[in-house]
Parts: C-alpha cells; structure tokens; sequence
C-alpha cells in the first residue's frame, strides 16, 4: 500500500515553527526527543508509480507482477540507456532542509549489479551536486535499510535515486521515507567552557553532517570553533567555468556554494572557524595545474603556478570577506600534508592515483612552494586570522624534525604562525609520550600549536575498549592543557562515530545517538571548572526562528550574550545534585594480637550514585564510577556501596549506564533494575 501517513502531522508542525530542539534548554520551545515518523510508504501493490520519475528520461517505471519483495507487485524500471539511468524521488517536496531522514527500499536487478542509493541537490549557485548513500552489489533482491539523507536549507531539487553498474532492468519494492528519530543532547558539561581556560574546543563538520538539527546543538553545545571538513578545500571552492571563462591563464576563481550552509551557520552563532586548506596535494583539481587549466594536459610552469597561487589565496579571502562579512577566521591552514614520515619531500607526480603523489612537488621540483604560499597567504589575511602548516604522523621523529625546521624558517621570515597537529591517533600508536614529545618540540618554536584533527581509532570496541580509548584520549588532552601556553585550539575532527570519517573504528567522543563516549568523560575528569558561563545558542530550524537560551552554572555568575536574536532567555540553574543526608555508624575494632586499632566507617545509609563522597550525585560521580570500572582507582566501603546502582552486588558498565540514566532524568531514582 501507498501511504503519506505522517506526513500532514509533520509538516504542519514545521509550518507552525515547532523548534526541533532537545528538551532541557531551559524555557525554550522544545520538541521532545522523538522516535522515526514514516512520511511516505509504497509497496506497489496498488499499482501506483507517480512519485518515481525516471532521471534520464527515457525509462519506462510500471508495476509488475513478475517479482515482488512483499506482497505480489514491484516497480519495475526498464528501458534504461545509462547506469545512471533511474527511478528519483523528491525530497524537496515532502522533507525540511536541517532534518534527519531515512530512506529504505529493496532493491533486485535483473541480473549482477552494482546497485547505488544516491542523492542529489542543486546548490545556491544553481550546481547540481550527486552523493552516494549506499552501495550493494548481486543479483537478488537487496535491502537498503534506513540510509540517513539530510539536506541544507540553500538547496533545491532533492533527490534520492537508484541507479546501477549497467542499464538491466531495476525491480524496486517497499520502498520508505521516514523522518528520523530526533535525539536529545545530554544535559553534560559543555566541553568549550570545561576548556575555556586553556584553548578553544572545536570541531569539523561538512555540509551534509552539519544539516541535521541534533548535530548542529551538539555542535553548537560544545564547540566554539569550526573547520568545514571538505567545503573550503580547492575542489570545493574552485570554479572551472568561470576560471575558464576569465581568459586568463593565472587568475583561478572561485564560489562558495558548497560552503554556504557551514559559513551561515558559522556566521550566524558567532562560531570563529579554522580555515582548511590552501595547498594540498589532495582534493585539488588536476586542470588546477595544467597548462590552459586543460585536465591532463601539459603541467604547468612554476612561474604560472605561482601567480596562480597568488591569485587563488587572494580571491578566497576576498569572496570570504565579501560575503560573509561578519564571519571570524581566527586560522587558516596555508598548507596541509607536504613530509614524507622520514621527512623528506613527497614525489611528484598527479594526484589523481593511488600513490600519494604532489602536483605541487611535481612543478616545484620540491617544497619550495611553502614559502610563497605563506607570503601570499600574510598579504591577504584578514587581521588577526593565523596562518598554520598543518600535517599528520606529525608525531614520528622524521616528519616531526623536518616540520620543526621548516616552521622555524618561515617564523625568521615572520610568515607563520602556527604549526597544525592533525593527531589522527589509535590507541595502539602513538603513546602519549611520544605525542608530547612531539608537542614539546613544537612548542618550542615558539608558535602557536593547534591540534587540527584529533580522532583516537579503537579496533576494540567492547567496553574494555572504549575505556582504553578514554584512557588515550585523556592523555593527549592532559599533554594539551600542560603546554596550553602554546596551545589555542584543539580540535575533533567530526560530530559522532556514526559520521566520523574512521566511523568503522569509533574514534570520536560521541556515539552516533549523540551520547557522550567514556572518552569524553575521561577528558572534562580533573579539569579545573572555570565558573564561567555556558552560553548556548541553539538553531531551531533553519526555516524558524533562532533561539538562545543561556544557562549560567553558577549561580553569581552574570550572563550576557552577543548573538543577534530573535528570543533570549536566561535561566539560572544549579548543577543538578541530590543532596541527602547520610547516617554512618563508627565501627571500631580492637585488634589485641597486633594491639592496633582500625576504625572503618560504614554507612548505613546508600546514597547511590554519590562516588566522590560529596553528598550529591552529578556527572562528576560518572568519571569516578568509570575510572573505578577501568581499574584506574579503588573505592572504599562507602563508594562501593553506592555505586551498585543496580544493585546486583557487581560493579560494571550497567552500574554506570544506570547512574547516567538518572542523571539525564531517564530514571527517576536510583537503583534501577539491572536490564
Ligand atoms: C586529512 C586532511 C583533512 C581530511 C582528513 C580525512 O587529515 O587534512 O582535510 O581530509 O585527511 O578526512
């Protein structure tokens, strides 16, 4: 059966400006977290195709009875002339720009195909942009099961489609849009104010990973800098038409279109951003350096390429400041990736192959491009925006020894500012000494240091793992706040494992459903609480209103906020404790043998949850809970008491998912049944 169901329900609630919100900032217009909402179903049994276009235009879409998933009827697509020939549905028409959807659909080509579910949109500047959701390949009915899509509110024409290797025939079967759940954000500390003593806390995001409405209040809790993990890179920005059309050979243009929605965003919660990246051996277009921009033509000379350089870094800035007026760029990677491990150069070569080949060594002959990139780079920064070389395994002596050398030159020359740590880490390598080390030296120069890209892989992901990873990360962040006199910004690279580029190998501080890791826990432990306020400025939709609501942790503390708003709401809220008093009896023992005296305290009343003995139970009592399960600290009687908060006589992880449960108000009281 065909169904909208759902789909009035949500839409009015958009058109009625209900704030997609997690529920406890404060007063603010909040919709609950929810479970997924299906928008639109069809298993094709009435017969009904008129949702599905064909994207080439020459497929014939019907039912048929001759295969079917479920029931007795399909969608068969047929008389496709191209792999990319295909059944679309719009997006555009039935979904809100910022919101989680999931697509599912069963899938079964005539015979072995790569079967694609992709997406596309039109950008701002009227581009059309295609991405890939999921892939299978085979020939039998496959499944694609709840592929998340989610879209900015600068595009048009939204699109999922199926398309495949060949051009066989396509059966399609109960296919499914839903909304999908929304999430809440814990109600934890918010990493940027546990740091604000020491350096920035950031993130990156790309476009598509920002879209979703709890992705951006995670950002916007717990991040006071941005990077765009792809939109400000040279294939994102550079523009090949207008470039052409110029008629010159040195003068590269460029357009923000696929930046647009990270910059807005950025520039409309005064989030500063870290720019990335200039010159980089990846993610540039091959016409990029070519004679006549000609892709795989003759390379380039080096006197074009730097003219070329000169011009590109020039009108970056340029349409930066143009458009986005009031955006902050605090840092900007001039140059990304140019060591080799042993600190030599990389080979020249494309960088359209597997090998990790430099165009830029290639015309250059060696990294003599660094320098002018820096030179040209301080010609056209806008004030106070530092300029940063910024490499992985930065940590292995060779690479960090050549870093060292080069920053140390460019400094004399008074054209950088900063070195970048990208800090790509498992927990098997580097240790954290040797990462110090690295920073040490660093450090030394007597530049800025930014950890650019930190991400911690774990191939263990039990939760013996994940403590291990927790261990790790609490390392590097301790290493960080030791030389934070060096040190301005630390930075994650992405939201959730569920995003992250390493997704396969959780390397982040939070789960796909937005919870906080061990890891996070791990690294606000033993951080000195600075007593300042927490301001979070939330995005409601991107079609509504914006919303700030501002909450102070302590309760002296005056709060302001500069964001340009619609509605601000200031609530003063105490940390949530519980407080109870807590009746011990002194038992004294009377050793006549040793003719010692040993005094034990019992109590004989449990305060659950209570770990730190404070006579409250916070998230503080979380870290001490897990550091205890990891074996990193022993408890005595009392604690140990009130940390079976499942009282099952163990202490684990379902103690702790227990206390976290109440904590974020879950459960109402402790103990809980063990599940
Ligand atoms: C490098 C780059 C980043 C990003 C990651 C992978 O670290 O500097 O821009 O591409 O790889 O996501």
């Amino acid at each position: 059966m065909k169904s909208n169901k759902g789909a009035a329900v949500f839409l009015s609630a958009v058109m009625f400006g209900t704030a997609v919100v997690p529920g406890f900032f404060g007063n603010v217009q909040a919709e609950a977290a929810s479970e997924a909402v299906v928008l639109y179903s069809n298993d094709f049994e009435e017969g009904d195709t008129a949702d599905f276009t064909g994207r080439g235009g020459v497929e014939t879409i019907g039912v048929t009875t001759d295969k079917a998933h479920s029931g007795t009827s399909s969608m068969l697509v047929s008389g496709r002339e191209e792999g990319w020939n295909g059944p679309q549905f719009s997006l555009s028409d039935r979904c809100e720009a910022g919101v989680e959807y999931t697509v599912s659909a069963w899938v079964c080509p005539k015979w072995y195909n790569t079967i694609n579910l992709s997406m596309e949109y039109t950008d701002a500047g009227g581009e059309r942009h295609y991405s890939n959701l999921s892939s299978q390949g085979g020939d039998g009915w496959m499944e694609f099961s709840d592929i998340k899509v989610s879209f900015s509110d600068d595009v048009t024409n939204v699109y999922v489609y199926i398309e495949g290797s060949d051009t066989c025939d396509i059966y399609v079967d109960d296919f499914i849009l839903k909304k999908a759940a929304v999430h809440d954000i814990e109600d934890i500390p918010s990493l940027k104010d546990v740091y604000a003593d020491y350096f920035k806390i950031g993130g990156a995001v790309t476009a598509s990973e920002l879209a979703p409405t709890t992705t951006k209040n995670l950002v916007l809790k717990h991040y006071n800098s941005i990077t765009a993990g792809n939109e400000l890179k040279p294939d994102s920005l550079l523009d090949y038409k207008a470039t052409v059309a110029t008629g010159s050979n040195t003068d590269p243009q460029v357009n923000l279109n696929n930046a647009r929605s990270i910059l807005s965003f950025c520039e409309k919660n005064n989030i500063p951003m870290r720019g990335h990246v200039f010159v980089w051996h990846q993610q540039t277009p091959d016409w990029f350096f070519r004679e006549n921009y000609e892709e795989g033509g003759e390379w380039a000379s080096k006197e074009v390429m730097l003219q070329r350089l000169e011009n590109y870094i020039k009108n970056v800035f340029a349409a930066l400041a143009k458009e986005y007026p009031n955006l902050e760029f605090y840092a900007y990677d001039v140059v990304n990736e140019c060591y080799l491990d042993d600190g030599s150069a990389r080979q020249g070569g494309a960088n359209n192959g597997s090998q990790q080949t430099s165009p830029w060594v290639q015309i250059f002959g060696d990294n003599s491009f660094i320098e002018p990139a820096f030179e040209f780079a301080r010609k056209y920064a806008p004030e106070g925006c530092k300029l940063y070389y910024n490499d992985y395994n930065e940590y292995i002596d060779g690479k960090t020894n050549a870093i060292y050398n080069m920053a140390m030159d460019l400094k004399e020359k008074g054209i950088i500012d900063g070195i970048g740590m990208q800090s790509h880490l498992d927990t098997g390598f580097p240790t954290v000494a040797q990462y110090e080390k690295a920073l040490a030296k660093f450090a030394s120069t007597g530049l800025d240091v930014q950890v650019t890209e930190l991400d911690i892989t774990t191939n263990d992901t039990s939760a013996a793992g994940f403590e291990k990873q927790a261990e790790i990360y609490s390392g590097i962040l301790d290493a960080c706040v030791k030389y934070a006199d060096s040190i301005s910004a630390v930075i994650f690279w992405g939201t959730t494992d569920e995003t992250s580029w390493r997704g396969d190998r959780c390397p982040l501080l939070f789960n796909g459903d937005y919870t906080a890791k061990p890891a996070y826990y791990a690294i606000i432990d033993g951080i000195e609480s600075t007593g300042t306020t927490t301001t979070t400025t939330t995005t409601t939709t991107d079609t509504t209103t914006t919303t700030t609501d501002t909450i102070t942790t302590t309760d002296t503390t005056e709060t302001t906020t500069d964001t340009t708003v619609t509605t601000t709401e200031t609530t003063v809220t105490d940390t949530e404790t519980t407080t109870t008093e807590t009746e011990t009896t002194t038992i004294t023992t009377e050793t006549s043998s040793s003719e010692t005296t040993t005094t034990e305290t019992i109590p004989t009343d449990i305060l659950y949850g209570d770990l730190n003995l404070d006579k409250t139970v916070s998230m503080v009592d979380i870290i001490y809970l897990n550091k205890y399960i990891a074996d990193v600290i022993k408890f005595n009687a009392e604690q140990t008491a009130n940390a079976d908060c499942v009282d099952d006589d163990r202490i684990d992880s379902s103690d702790s998912n227990a206390l976290l449960k109440y904590l974020v108000n879950k459960v109402s009281s402790l103990p809980v049944a063990a599940e």
